[in-house]
């Protein structure tokens, strides 16, 4: 047989396999031909659920008795979000179940003693879509990209995924164990080929938020080259905080409660301070000027990002020094040769410098120096994979910015949705990039 039947027979084959996806797909025509999406969620931007075994001690008879309200048969009950967390005993209860800890025999994290976690709808959307469907108008988080992505044609089960996972957990460097994270990467690996089998063996597009894009970037890296070439047609980043936050340095020191009225900073900054996955976002020096001072004391003392370390003894969290210096600092940003699109929101004030009064980091900064950005990360972290992937040749990037687009409303915003939607339709239709693309949009 020659090549020239040897084609007409895969067109066929092709052909018929679109045709049995249509058929699969009644709603909508259009999904038949498109590259399945798998969606990758930000830190806290998916379900978590918990249950409390008898090793579960608690000193407080609120948490023994009244929180959490609401458990299934089986004890499991929604840690994250739950909106009770605002009222202050509860917010103690939650912290505490939330908390997670660093052993240094084991070189690994692991949950607070007697609590169970799980992360529900794996595979799915269902955890990524709002962040407590009973609170659909205010937790609403993938909702309003699945409803764009919906209208060009994509199907929730059909070609379009969500890959939620433990966010308080992060990756660690080659050599150190790190089980919650590589196991969620094995599983997301998993997904990606059974998304690509169910869709005529296209290779899929990763579509991530935040935190998400990090993972989703190690993934590749940790894969061999063929697999990222068979299975992967696009990685498309929304606000991936490549190099880590300022703003980051000041939950550390003094807690963030978001903005959420009534939570006192301090009371969730011990859970704060113990996610691995926060620490992973501290401001690395391979992206921060490591002598431009990103904190500074009324003392005269300073701390760039090579002063992580001290920074975090100096706060009074002495035990992730450890942690930060041989789990985070030496982790890379690799390129990872598959073609990767950056959206990036430009134009909000984002902190870049925190200034401390008399009391040290006993009290919030006296003044914060803002600069570019999305709102929560730097515009050099946002941009730090342009730098990097600079000089690498097999390396094509493409890098959008949206102006006055903050962190989160990158997901919302229905110009930025545009855009985004854009690029997946232009993978669909085949348009391959140049090696280095940026496009700036007002
Ligand atoms: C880094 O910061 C220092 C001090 O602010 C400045 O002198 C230097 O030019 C900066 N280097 C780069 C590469 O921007
Ligand atoms: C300055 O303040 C920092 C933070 O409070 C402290 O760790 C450091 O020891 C102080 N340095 C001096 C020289 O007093
Ligand atoms: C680029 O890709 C080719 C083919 O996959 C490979 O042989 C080469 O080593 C890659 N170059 C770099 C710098 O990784």
């Amino acid at each position: 047989m020659n090549n020239f039947h040897l084609n007409i027979l895969l067109y066929t084959k092709m052909a018929i396999l679109s045709m049995l996806a249509m058929a699969a797909s009644s709603s909508s025509s259009a999904a038949a031909n498109v590259h399945p999406v798998i969606l990758i969620p930000g830190s806290g931007g998916n379900q978590l659920e918990a249950r409390l075994t008898s090793e579960y001690k608690s000193s407080s008879l609120v948490c023994n008795k009244w929180y959490p309200l609401k458990k299934d048969p089986d004890g499991w009950f929604r840690l994250w979000f739950d909106p009770t967390v605002i009222f202050r005993p509860f917010t103690k209860c939650f912290n505490r179940r939330m908390m997670i800890y660093y052993d240094p025999d084991e070189d690994d994290y692991h949950n607070a003693p007697g609590v169970e976690t799980r992360v529900p709808h794996f595979g799915s959307i269902q955890s990524l879509l709002y962040l407590n469907p009973t609170l659909k108008g205010i937790t609403s988080y993938m909702k309003p990209l699945v409803k764009s992505l919906e209208k060009v044609g994509y199907v929730s089960g059909n070609n379009l995924f969500g890959a939620p996972y433990d966010f308080r957990y992060a990756l660690a460097a080659e050599g150190h164990p790190s089980k919650v994270a590589s196991k969620y990467l094995a599983d997301l690996k998993t997904l990606i080929e059974s998304a690509s089998a169910s869709n005529g063996a296209r290779p899929v597009i990763l579509l991530t938020h935040s935190l998400g894009g990090l993972f989703a970037l190690h993934l590749l890296n940790r894969s061999p080259i063929s697999w990222r070439q068979k299975y992967i047609k696009r990685l498309i980043t929304l606000a991936a905080p490549w190099g880590g936050t300022v703003g980051e340095m000041l939950t550390y020191a003094n807690g963030n409660s978001f903005g959420v009225p009534l939570v006192d900073p301090l009371l969730v900054r011990d859970e704060q301070r113990s996610a691995a996955s926060n620490l992973w976002l501290m401001p690395s020096p391979r992206v921060f000027n490591e002598s431009k001072p990103l904190v500074v004391m009324a003392n005269g003392t300073h701390y760039t990002s090579s002063d992580i370390g001290r920074f975090l003894g100096d706060i009074g969290f002495p035990e992730g020094v450890g942690p930060y210096e041989t789990r985070v600092l030496p982790l890379g940003l690799r390129a990872p040769q598959v073609p990767v699109t950056c959206v990036v929101g430009t134009g909000v004030k984002t902190p870049e410098k925190l200034i401390y009064g008399g009391s040290g980091f006993g009290e919030q900064p006296v003044e914060i120096v803002y600069g570019d950005g999305d709102g929560t990360v730097n515009m050099v972290s946002l941009l730090a994979v342009e730098t990097e992937w600079g000089g690498c040749k097999n390396q094509s990037l493409e890098v959008i910015k949206i102006d006055g687009v903050s962190h989160t409303e990158i997901l919302k915003d229905e110009n930025a949705l545009g855009k985004i939607v854009g690029v997946v339709s232009s993978v669909n239709s085949g348009i391959s990039m140049s090696s280095l693309v940026v496009r700036t949009f007002s």
